[in-house]
């Protein structure tokens, strides 16, 4: 909308007499707007981001012309805009911080120029031609996923190095209402731990120093405001991070998301250019289920399915907590043959399988198979195992050295670590100094080997370490953007491998590494209570079919605790379903009963993959998890903890169609739930509730003891 022939008071000291109506850009997606205030010559301003707006709805007038001058503030007004920088009379954090050689640190940004592609994107090319700096800051709103997506690129346009010490990839504004933030804490092998903080003056603040996403800190914040309205931000970034929400002095906050740059990290030459990795940002009324659902359906859309289409999630076997590196051909093909007889569809060779590796001490790097416990190679494994029907995946842990391997005998200078400071191992390995391409093109080599060689449909890419400050220079970023790289490389070589993310379990899990991989490892934690929790978390950003998640064994490895293979199944169940176990060992009741599972998921994973997903908590801490659409869901019922009513509470279920009416469904082999009396008459003549009953009143939950779940199918009936 243009205005600028229309004359507006003067707001006060302003310091000039006539004031034009600025150009409004908007940018609308299904259920959310952004306004921004493109006042000529400076960066646009923030002006709403929120609830969708009617079309051509815009601000009355600038903003300046909106609000009084304050007492003690400097005479020209400076609000927030989409790039604020320390310069003029911005005094809060700055979305650069740049110098060259102590010069040109404080910025004054003009437009040159805002492109509009198209209806849902704006680039705005910013200038600083004293300090010799261009910025373009990128946004696009998804307009069938709600979801931000924002990038911002500097480029050294003087003469000189020009250092840069932060460059945000977002600064986004949230509203003045009292504010809570939710994010996740963690460690290995406990990811995801929920913490909530109410926003205050104070900074909110979270860094993330480990080199790859972490298991601490995961790139995520959802803010929550008045009226159920939600906000997230996420950073599509498997490196360092930085968080940050800021008050500001119109009561707004300002929420910046870029990666962590080690001093000297970024330091341009004149012409060079850093662009951010982007951040998805998004909005919704709807509440904190909105943010997953928007969340899942632009996540879904930056997954590369091998046919670009997702095959059903094959149900696998992973040798590792079965059998850890003892590894015999003999046992593996065992161990196959029992996972074939199970309906299990692919199967993982994990860590073990080659030259020398018999514990954590020795190997990595030495990509071949062990000889002794593979005399013919891994040719043998791979052929039976195709033979019964099953895809053979093989573990691999690429960016890392054993010391004590062939490789770092022969190639020291390939480690990333320096003369001038103590080598720090982690689990007893190095990092390979993956910036240089001698180091890559042996990488591309062994692996190709591999998967020319032998008939791999899916690698398992593990991370077993954080990067440590390893040499004078930093090269954090340069790391992550080579493995990105190494990765795109062998995708487009052999389009039909499958990867999946794995950093000892959740620690690589973003929307950087997405496009390079098809499953993550949410946890090396497999006791199903954690689970719970980890899963919430990781399904709170993306969806279920990318979700590793498997049936351990009783006491669970990390915990000690004991489950029932019903609660172990019926958690795992809702992800990529898979077993680590020595399935060899097994009862038969066990071997049926989880028989019986992996055929029920094999029933319904289509479903369980597709629709969207909500979360909920029922009073007397019952969880519950729905997957599906407004007329048909999959609901889980999940009790971790022993009750504390006599009589289990109603489930509310909002999303469901108040129109239409439901056939209520216990599914599974969980003998709990059929002793239920509602689901005892749900088996007999099918209970039939009004879908606004169940969404108002609620459904009547299964009796649940501590540790056990309940699968319950609603489908709506006429
Ligand atoms: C990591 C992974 C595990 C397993 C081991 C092998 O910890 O998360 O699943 O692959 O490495 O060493």
């Amino acid at each position: 909308m243009s205005g600028s022939d229309r004359v507006y008071p003067q707001a006060a000291g302003c310091g000039t007499s006539r004031l034009t109506l600025p150009e409004f850009v908007c940018l609308h997606g299904r259920a959310s707007s952004l306004v921004l205030e493109a006042a000529p010559g400076e960066p646009p301003l923030w002006r709403y981001w929120g609830p969708r707006l009617p079309d051509g709805v815009v601000p009355a007038s600038g903003i300046r012309n909106e609000r009084p001058l304050p007492s003690f503030a400097l005479d020209h007004d400076q609000p927030f805009s989409v790039f604020p920088v320390v310069g003029g009379s911005w005094f809060h954090h700055s979305g650069l911080l740049a110098h060259r050689a102590g010069q040109d640190w404080s910025h004054a940004f003009t437009v040159s120029r805002i492109d509009r592609p198209d209806a849902y994107s704006i680039a705005v090319v910013l200038q600083d031609e004293r300090a010799g700096i261009e910025v373009v800051v990128l946004l696009h709103l998804n307009p069938e996923t709600d979801c931000l997506t924002t990038s911002n690129q500097v480029t050294n346009t003087g003469e000189g190095i020009l250092d840069v010490q932060w460059l945000a990839a977002a600064v986004l504004p949230l509203p003045d209402d009292p504010l809570k933030v939710h994010f996740w804490g963690g460690r290995h092998p406990n990811e995801f731990i929920p913490q909530v903080q109410s926003l205050t003056r104070a900074a909110w603040r979270r860094e993330n120093r480990r080199g790859l996403t972490s298991h601490d800190t995961m790139p995520t914040a959802f803010v929550e405001a008045q009226d159920n309205h939600w906000y997230a931000a996420h950073f599509a970034w498997s490196g360092n991070s930085v968080q940050q929400i800021e008050w500001l002095d119109d009561g707004r906050r300002a929420w910046q998301v870029g990666e962590w740059l080690a001093p000297g990290e970024v330091r341009l030459a004149p012409g060079e250019s850093i662009t951010t990795p982007e951040v998805i940002a998004t909005f919704s009324n709807t509440g904190r289920n909105g943010i997953t659902q928007n969340f899942h359906t632009e996540m879904r859309q930056r997954i590369r399915w091998p046919g670009g289409k997702m095959s059903p999630r094959p149900v696998q076997v992973n040798s590792w907590e079965g059998f850890y590196f003892d590894h015999d051909v003999d046992r593996m093909k065992e161990l196959a043959t029992a996972a074939a007889a199970l309906g299990i569809e692919r199967f993982v060779l994990d860590d073990g399988w080659f030259h020398g590796r018999n514990d954590d001490t020795t190997s990595l790097g030495d990509w071949w198979p062990d000889e002794t416990k593979y005399p013919e190679g891994l040719f043998p494994l791979a052929e039976h195992v195709t033979g019964l029907g099953m895809q053979f995946g093989l573990w691999v842990e690429p960016e890392m050295v054993n010391p004590d391997s062939d490789l770092a005998r022969a190639h020291p200078d390939w480690i990333r670590s320096s003369r001038d400071r103590p080598v720090v191992t982690g689990r007893n390995q190095l990092v390979l100094d993956l910036a240089n391409h001698e180091v890559t093109e042996y990488l591309f080599d062994k692996l190709s080997a591999l998967l020319t060689q032998l008939p791999i449909s899916y690698l398992k890419w593990d991370h077993n370490r954080d990067l440590a400050p390893d040499g004078l220079v930093p090269t954090y970023r340069n790391q992550v953007r080579s493995v990105y790289g190494l990765l795109a490389r062998l995708r487009a070589a052999f389009p039909d491998v499958e990867i999946e993310s794995c950093a000892g379990g959740g620690g690589r899990i973003d929307a950087g590494i997405l496009p390079y991989v098809h499953r993550f490892w949410a946890s090396d934690n497999i006791d199903a209570v954690s689970r719970v929790q980890i899963q919430r978390g990781f399904l709170s950003v993306f969806p279920p079919e990318v979700m590793g998640a498997h049936v351990g064994a009783a006491p669970a490895h990390t915990t000690s605790r004991s489950q029932s293979m019903a609660f172990r199944a019926g958690v795992a169940l809702c992800g990529h379903l898979g077993v680590e176990l020595d399935l060899r060992r097994l009862t038969d009741k066990a071997r049926e009963a989880l028989a019986e599972w992996i055929a029920l998921h094999k029933s319904i994973r289509d479903r369980l993959h597709s629709g969207e997903v909500w979360m909920g908590e029922a009073p007397d801490g019952l969880l519950w998890q729905a997957h599906g659409t407004a007329t048909d869901i999959l609901l889980f019922v999940i009790r971790t903890n022993q009750t504390e009513q006599r009589y289990p509470p109603a489930i509310r279920l909002p999303m469901l169609d108040r129109i239409e009416s439901f056939q209520i469904r216990p599914l599974g082999p969980a003998p709990w739930v059929k002793g239920s009396p509602a689901f005892r008459l749900a088996d007999q003549e099918g209970l039939k509730v009004s879908g606004a009953w169940l969404a108002q009143s609620g459904m009547p939950a299964p009796a649940l003891r501590a540790e056990q779940v309940a699968l319950i199918e609603l489908t709506s009936v006429r």
